[in-house]
């Protein structure tokens, strides 16, 4: 199930059309854009669209971390990573 909170307003009320007129397929969906009026859509659309969507489930763990760190390091002193930085600036 997608994540609506947040999206743009127009788009959420067009996917709910496309979902009523089967123009987009969905089992659980269909129902649901089915019993909407165009008027609900449009509050149903604009209450999500003022949402703020979830955060990340989580940071990525310490190893990752560390491991990015190794990594930007070895690279920083190859001569890829000057010519990347060189190119930066
Ligand atoms: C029990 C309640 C609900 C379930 C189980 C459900 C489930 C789903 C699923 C499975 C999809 C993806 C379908 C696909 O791949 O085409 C979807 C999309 C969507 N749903 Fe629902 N939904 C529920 C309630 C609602 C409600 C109340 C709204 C009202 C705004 C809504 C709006 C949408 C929209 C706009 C999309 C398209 C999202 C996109 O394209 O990113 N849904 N829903």
């Amino acid at each position: 199930m997608p994540s609506i909170a947040g999206q743009v307003a127009i788009y959420l009320h067009w996917q709910l059309l496309l979902y009523r007129d089967k123009r987009r397929v969905d089992p659980q969906m269909a129902p649901i854009a089915t019993a909407l009026s165009e008027s609900d859509m449009a509050d149903l659309a604009a209450f999500f669209a003022a949402q703020r969507p979830a955060p990340p489930p989580s940071a990525p763990p310490a190893s990752a971390r560390s491991d990015a760190g190794r990594l930007s390091r070895r690279c920083a002193g190859s001569r890829r990573g000057r010519v990347a930085i060189s190119m930066a600036r």
